[in-house]
């Protein structure tokens, strides 16, 4: 397997790879590109042709090779990810003795969700059992080919029928629980969740299904209208969108996506030729939702339920969007209270509605003169005050000073005093998150910043093993505080000993020890986001030189048993002084 993954990737050349999703600039050695992983202006993503590995230095402080990156980027396990770049590279792959147990357990669970899907959807194309359920999707004016296409089905009224039926299949109870198919009662007793429901499998991008729901067929105001799948390995609400396998190329091909709210407001439109559409499933989209979607397209419709929950959700929506850069619009729903309805009465006008989508921060000022007037200064004030924190959060500037423009017009008051609310609200916005699995990180301090310039000065330098004894003649190996960083140098030393002709760091890594060999990477392709750090090896040596003494002099005038302590402190000033005459003549 080792040697597949290593055959695979020997295949697949990484600045390509990465580059046939994301744009990326050559840079000196390596290439360069705005993070996909999370959300910047200045690109901290950087691409090794080299060593073939990638490093955000932004937010995520992660990396990897072309198999980590399509991991991420598709939110994949190993073994889907090297299955995926397998067929890239025209490789087949045997899986014999392979072990990814992250996806033997996400497979175990689609192969039940598979299984379930086939059970409903026999139930209600072939029993008796299933005879009203298809009476009331057809009611609610489904083709049959959409009953097909999004493989609907019908979980009888029964506790266990589907349990019994999993079971005959081999499949053991506490799988089936995971699947999310089952519910507890006590402590052991397992019983089927999915009860007297048309059930709606929930797919992810690739068509895997991931969970279901399950909708009434009477309405029962005990129950749930809808009852859902809970998170479980591999479904996750807040980043799953209904109908997205089948509308992902449309989402493409239109350079738009259409949100809607259900499944129901999903299929109608789907089956009227409307390609682009996907469901939220629920109130407002979820920024994971939105990082699902950022692949395929920077531009959202929202076609949310025509009430006040539905504005709210349009609302709700925004932060993430504008944070994520999408353009979006708003489209209003007539002729019924959602999609679905609107679409039943009029499928025509549907459609032509969806061209006539306005851009949200219309939608917000048409919204609030609807609900205050425009007449009076209060009302003003009001309209103000309910518009003016959307405009300050819009993040394109000219997008930004159309709109402050616009709503001064319709206030009649000046575009500077609009321009000073926006201000004000600006002020107490909530810092930016990072975006999706970014880990939160500390900013790492200058002192380590300074060792990672030197020790990738030295790396990508034409001829490091100079350069590295230039370094140490300045520094000896306790000025560092990473640890790491000063065994690389102490290896690179070594190396250089049995490697006397020429340095290269693709034989270089895999001689480290294995914990050096990703900090190594790491390094080598850190190229310093200090702009005051001018690539100059001698000015860097000394600085950190300086530092160490410093902080080893303050150390020792805080310890009061060291015995000779003056004498210590008195030796350690005299180099800081040799030190810092040194440094101001370079
Ligand atoms: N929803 C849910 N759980 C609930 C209620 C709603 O998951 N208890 C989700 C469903 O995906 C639903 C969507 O939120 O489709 C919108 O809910 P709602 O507007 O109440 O229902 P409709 O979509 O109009 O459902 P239907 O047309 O089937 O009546
Ligand atoms: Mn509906």
């Amino acid at each position: 397997m080792e040697n597949q993954t290593e055959l695979i990737k020997s295949k697949i050349d990484i600045v390509e790879f990465i580059g046939s999703y994301i744009p990326v600039k050559k840079a000196g050695r390596s290439y360069k590109a705005n993070c996909p992983f999370h959300n910047e202006k200045s690109p901290s993503f950087v691409i090794s042709p080299e060593r073939q590995i990638w490093h955000c230095f932004g937010a995520c402080h992660d990396g990897g090779d072309a198999i980590k990156f399509l991991m991420k980027w598709e939110n994949i396990t190993f073994y889907e990810a090297l299955k995926e770049l397998a067929v890239k590279a025209g490789v087949k792959l045997e899986s014999v003795g392979f072990e990814d147990k992250e996806w033997k357990t996400k497979e175990v669970l689609m192969r039940i969700n598979v299984l379930a899907a086939d059970y409903f959807e026999y139930i209600l194309h072939s029993t008796p059992y299933g005879k009203e359920a298809l009476t009331y999707l057809e009611g609610r004016a489904l083709h049959p080919k959409m009953i097909k296409t999004f493989k609907l089905g019908y979980a009888p009224q029964s506790w266990d029928s589907l349990l019994r039926f999993l079971k005959k299949k081999n499949y053991k109870e506490e799988d089936i629980y995971n699947a999310g198919l089952l519910s507890q009662s006590g402590s052991a007793h397992y019983y089927d969740r999915f009860r007297g429901r048309i059930m709606f499998p929930i797919k992810d991008i690739r068509g895997n299904i991931i969970g279901f729901s399950g909708r009434l067929l009477s309405s029962d105001p005990g129950a749930a209208k809808y009852v859902n799948t809970p998170e479980t390995t591999i479904y996750h609400k807040r980043e799953s969108l209904f109908g997205i396998h089948l509308a992902k190329d449309g989402i493409k091909k239109q350079d738009n996506v259409l949100l809607v709210e259900g499944e129901f407001d999903m299929i109608l439109p789907y089956q009227h030729g409307v390609e682009n559409v996907v469901a939220i499933k629920g109130s407002a989209v979820t920024k994971e939702q939105l990082g699902v979607l950022k692949r395929l397209t920077k531009k959202v419709t929202l076609a949310l339920d025509a009430d006040a929950a539905g504005e709210d959700a349009v609302k709700r929506g925004i932060r993430e969007a504008e944070e994520l850069e999408f353009d979006i619009s708003v489209v209003t729903v007539e002729n019924g209270k959602d999609p679905d309805e609107a679409v039943r009465n009029d499928h025509v006008a549907f459609k032509k509605s969806l061209q006539h989508a306005v851009p949200i921060y219309d939608f917000l000022i048409t919204l609030a003169i609807k609900t205050h007037g425009d007449s009076s200064p209060y009302a003003k004030k009001q309209i103000g005050d309910d518009i003016v924190p959307y405009i300050g959060r819009i993040h394109n500037p000219i997008v930004q000073s159309y709109y402050i423009k616009k709503i001064a017009a319709l206030l009649d008051v000046s575009d500077e005093s609009v321009e000073r609310l926006t201000r004000n609200s600006n002020r107490q916005k909530k810092p930016a998150r990072p975006f999706v699995s970014a880990q939160a990180s500390t900013p790492p301090d200058r002192r380590i910043m300074m060792e990672r310039f030197l020790v990738s000065y030295i790396l990508q330098s034409d001829n490091p093993y100079t350069v590295v004894d230039q370094a140490f003649e300045i520094l000896s190996y306790e000025d560092f505080t990473v640890p790491a960083l000063a065994k690389i140098c102490a290896a690179l030393i070594e190396y250089k000993k049995s490697h006397p002709q020429r340095f290269d760091i693709k034989e270089f890594v895999p001689t480290l020890a294995a914990e050096l060999q990703p900090v190594c990477d790491e390094v080598y392709m850190y190229t310093g986001n200090d702009p005051d750090q001018q690539p100059n090896l001698t000015r860097v040596a000394n600085e950190i030189k300086k530092t160490s003494l410093k902080k080893r002099i303050s150390d020792l005038l805080e310890q009061s048993d060291e015995p000779d302590k003056e004498k210590q402190i008195a030796s350690l000033s005299e180099m800081l002084r040799e030190v810092e005459k040194r440094a101001s003549s370079v």
